[in-house]
């Protein structure tokens, strides 16, 4: 590689290092910032969100009976049934539909959710045309966006995030946009719950995990997909924005879903590049879930293109090429937005001869012909835009720990993170790297405990359904 490539790719690298020390103070920030939100009763862009999910008890895997899902969370809509057997187990029915691009921008609400409408009908009228029509199903919508929920079926969006902008949606209630155009569909389907995705995934690792057999308890659902986000149980002391009025009299605590994208906006420990900033410039949600945007997926492509392109501007990269096309680079490497993770999970892991397997995929997906080095440095961008993700995804997992070790003090058993989404089922090392991150970390000092990851497949529609049995 030619020294000044070299040296301006070292220094990129360097950046996006995460080290112990920087690790412990963000975690020990998160906590600082999950108490604040549990106070503050009014959303800001300061501190992280931390709803009440108005689930008021985690499942030990006996519940029962058919309830519908639905799950609005990224790219794709999701219907499905579920049969609760009681034993940890479950039978599910399920199709999906990616949400047309032209309904996530420059759209209203009342198209969109007549088209999540239409979905569901489809849904019944294939699977379950043998309802009898006298028994409403219950359905539980999972809809993966800041809420201001009020209470188990009511709650109104406070802002869209990755990628989603209709700006009449915003203040609106959700459950009601999804009942009145299922209702306008004549269908039989009574929506009895909404939930974050976050929220499905930990009710539904916990109806799945049997602790006599794993010996660990599950203390978070998370979501390393095209977002990122975790819930966890709270003690309703530790609520002081609740209004216990609306709780039941026995509840204990209740599900907060954290909503961790947001965690430092004001980037007050976050590590920050210049490219961090060019990409949340580029984002309608500018200024918030400054998080996310260094951890999922919706974002690792872009991270990489803007460093591709600054690399281009200063002359290092792509000049050839710039010169033989006359003086233009291809649009899909010009343009944002273009690169998704799942491409980059197979340049991290290229060990093919000068790296021909990535110049295949990137001739493939961006029509964009390189070189060895480039192809070299596409890589070791990759792994460090990659890595600093799956570091950082480590503080919120150590924090939320930490905080409710205690609660298991009398409890021999390990502790174990739900986890779903593309991210962290399927890109290389990304798990790996978490554990590494946890260990320096190491929030359960001097105890013999262990903190698992175990994929929780499914757990937005599995979750949601356990969250309408609960009504
Ligand atoms: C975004 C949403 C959040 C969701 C997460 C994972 O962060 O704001 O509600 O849980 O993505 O899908």
């Amino acid at each position: 590689m030619n020294s000044e490539l070299e040296k301006v790719v070292n220094e990129i690298v360097e950046q996006f290092k995460v080290e112990k020390e920087f690790l412990c103070k963000a975690t020990q920030s998160f906590v600082d910032s999950m108490d604040t939100g549990l106070k503050h009763d009014k959303s800001s862009r300061d501190f992280m969100p931390m709803i009440p999910a108005y689930v008021t008890s985690i499942p030990n895997g006996k519940e029962t009976g058919l309830f519908l899902a639905a799950d609005l969370g990224g790219t794709n809509f999701r219907v499905c049934s579920i049969k609760l057997n009681g034993d940890h187990t479950f039978a599910m029915e399920q199709s999906k539909a990616e949400i047309p691009r032209d309904l996530m921008k420059n759209s209203t609400a009342d198209e969109l959710f007549s088209y999540l409408a239409k979905k569901v009908k489809a849904f019944l009228c294939e699977y379950h045309s043998d309802v009898e029509d006298e028994e409403k199903l219950k359905l539980g919508f999972t809809f993966s966006f800041p809420v201001n929920q009020t209470a188990i079926n009511r709650g109104t969006l406070m802002r869209w995030t990755k990628g989603f902008d209709l700006p009449d949606c915003v203040d609106k209630d959700v459950v009601e946009l999804l009942q009145s155009n299922l209702d306008k569909l004549e269908t039989n389907v009574h929506v009895a719950a909404l939930a974050n995705d976050t929220v499905g995934t930990l009710l539904a690792r916990a109806y799945a995990n049997n602790p006599e057999e794993t010996k660990s308890n599950t203390v978070i659902g998370c979501i390393f997909g095209t977002g990122t986000n975790g819930a966890y149980f709270e003690s309703l002391e530790n609520i002081p924005k609740l209004d216990l009025s609306t709780v039941p009299k026995d509840a204990a605590g209740m599900v907060i879903n954290t909503e961790w994208g947001s965690f430092d906006n004001l980037l007050q420990v976050l590590p920050t590049s210049v490219y961090d900033e060019i990409l949340d410039s580029e984002t309608s949600n500018k200024g918030f879930h400054l998080f996310e945007k260094r951890i999922s997926g919706m974002f690792l492509g872009e991270l990489l293109r803007v460093i591709l392109i600054d690399l281009f501007e200063r002359g290092l990269i792509f000049q050839d090429l710039y010169k033989s096309r006359g003086g233009s680079l291809p649009h899909r490497l010009s343009e944002p937005w273009q690169l998704s993770s799942e491409v980059l999970s197979y340049l991290q892991i290229d060990d093919s001869t000068d790296l021909k397997m990535s110049g295949l995929i990137m001739e493939n997906v961006l029509r964009l012909p390189t070189n060895s080095e480039e192809r070299l440095v596409i890589q070791k961008i990759t792994q460090a835009v990659a890595s600093r993700a799956a570091h950082l995804s480590a503080i919120p997992l150590a924090a939320i720990v930490q905080r409710v070790a205690p609660t298991y003090k009398d409890d021999e058993n390990d502790f174990e993170v739900g986890c779903d989404g593309s991210v962290v089922e399927f890109y290389p090392g990304f798990q790996a790297n978490i554990k590494e991150a946890l260990q320096l970390i190491d929030p359960l000092k001097g105890s013999k405990k262990k903190i698992h990851l175990r994929i929780a497949k499914d757990g937005s529609g599995v979750g949601a359904a356990l969250c309408a049995a609960t009504t």
